[in-house]
């Protein structure tokens, strides 16, 4: 096996997977389920990338540039990414952030695949079948490679295309390299040239491990889709910040108004939009919005409460030793890794999961592989458009209920993406049996 970003000590056989050969699923079996489950789809692609990892410098580039190139499809198209690693020496994978993909494709070294040696190149091929602002990193060393460069930009659009009501729908990927906020790789303002009166829908990924507050100067806004779930009518706020999560998505939709708007993500930092290259920005909002009640109820297509599965995941702390180390370490349940519970679902399980944290610090949970639906946070019901999520922050003394249909197969990780702390032992799986 090829370091992850999970802990070195890290060994498949001795967490009891269901697979006895201890070996990912593709490469054998995974208790009733057949390779054919978990791997993408045959025939020919419809989008086609190559993408080569290189070390250039003191960081990691995708094609010689981070981020890497932004990836464009069409909800239903097959895509194919041919992932080289030329000279990353820690080996590198491609894990597609929020994209429900078939569970061999998912790009977790360690579990799902080794990791890409130099020299080495892997296949990933999928179907997106949800349209939706996503993005990709390498799940190897993850800490280290996302943070020195190795990730970009996916954006599934409806079929059909194009975006319907929008006229324009840029990617606002913020990234920090060596202290400085960054969109798109640069830092200060960019900017996009677009007429007043034009529609706009702002897909802003947060790559970094913490989360950011963004908002919209100079116009009222929607926050138009979470984790590239569409938001059920949503309503416009203005003088007010949208969190987004580490690993996270929020697009925000907004009309350019005469003198430009700015999608501000902080530090100085923002995506100017309108006919000149500045905007008039306002001060950061005081307010920030809450999702646990925006948009308006629609129906989830599952029932909660006819729970199959019922989880309680607890994050803690304290000392013990990770890899022989001493020192003070994550905990889920009282367990320190690799010593984790790992939750067994069958296919077509409703899992409800409960997610306390006592541990000092935020957490921004992702669960690869599934989206879930946030039921209640500290007790509170939910009361807007179903909060579909991927990665949701859970703050110290918080304690949120999730709800999702286990419908994709496979050996799943659920971690930190504060990367640093997964590498600090918060990870556990979800594994179908
Ligand atoms: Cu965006 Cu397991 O990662
Ligand atoms: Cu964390």
């Amino acid at each position: 096996w090829q370091r992850s970003l999970v802990p070195d000590s890290y060994d498949m056989a001795a967490m009891g997977y269901p697979d006895d050969g201890g070996g990912p699923p593709g490469h054998g079996h995974a208790g009733g389920l057949s390779v054919t489950d978990l791997t993408g789809p045959s025939g020919p692609a419809d989008v086609s990338v190559a993408l080569t990892a290189r070390r250039e410098g003191a960081g990691y580039t995708l094609n010689h540039v981070s981020p890497g190139p932004e990836i464009r499809a069409r909800q239903g198209q097959l895509v194919e990414v041919r992932l080289v690693n030329e000279s990353v020496p820690d080996g590198v994978t491609l894990h597609w952030h929020g994209v429900d993909v078939p569970n061999a494709e998912d790009g977790v070294a360690g579990v799902t695949q080794d990791a890409v040696p130099r020299g080495g190149s892997h296949v990933y091929r999928f179907v997106v079948r949800d349209a939706g602002t996503y993005w990709y990193h390498s799940h190897q060393v993850g800490h280290e490679q996302v943070r020195l460069g190795l990730f970009g930009a996916l954006v599934v659009t409806p079929a059909p295309a194009p975006q319907p009501g929008f006229d324009a729908d840029p990617v606002v990927a913020v990234h920090t390299y060596g202290g400085r906020r960054t969109v798109n790789g640069r830092p200060g303002v960019g900017h996009l040239a677009a007429r007043p009166g034009v529609s706009v829908r702002a897909r802003v990924i947060n790559t970094d491990a913490g989360p950011i507050r963004v908002w919209v100067s100079g116009a009222a806004y929607r926050v138009e889709a979470v984790d590239g779930r569409d938001v059920h009518e949503p309503t416009p706020v203005s003088d007010t910040a949208v969190l987004v999560t580490a690993g996270g998505r929020i697009d925000v939709a907004f009309t350019v108004p005469d003198t430009g708007a700015r999608v501000e993500v902080g530090a100085g930092t923002a995506l100017v939009v309108g006919p000149g290259p500045d905007a008039p920005a306002t001060a950061q909002p005081r307010a920030t919005l809450d999702l646990l009640g925006y948009g308006t109820p629609a129906p989830l297509g599952f029932d909660p409460a006819k729970a199959t599965r019922v989880f309680r995941y607890e994050v803690g702390r304290r000392p013990g030793f990770l890899d022989g180390r001493p020192g003070l370490w994550w905990t889920v349940n009282g367990h320190l890794f690799p010593d984790l519970p790992m939750f067994m679902v069958t296919t077509g399980d409703v899992v409800r999961m409960t997610i306390a944290n006592t541990s000092g610090e935020v957490h921004p949970m992702h669960l690869h592989g599934h989206h879930a639906v946030v039921l209640s946070r500290n007790g509170a019901a939910a009361t807007g458009s179903p909060w579909w999520v991927d990665s949701l922050d859970v703050g110290d003394d918080e304690t949120y209920e999730i709800a999702f249909v286990a419908d994709n197969p496979g050996i799943w990780v659920d971690h930190c993406h504060n990367l640093q702390h997964a590498a600090e032992g918060l990870l556990a799986h979800l594994a179908y049996h």
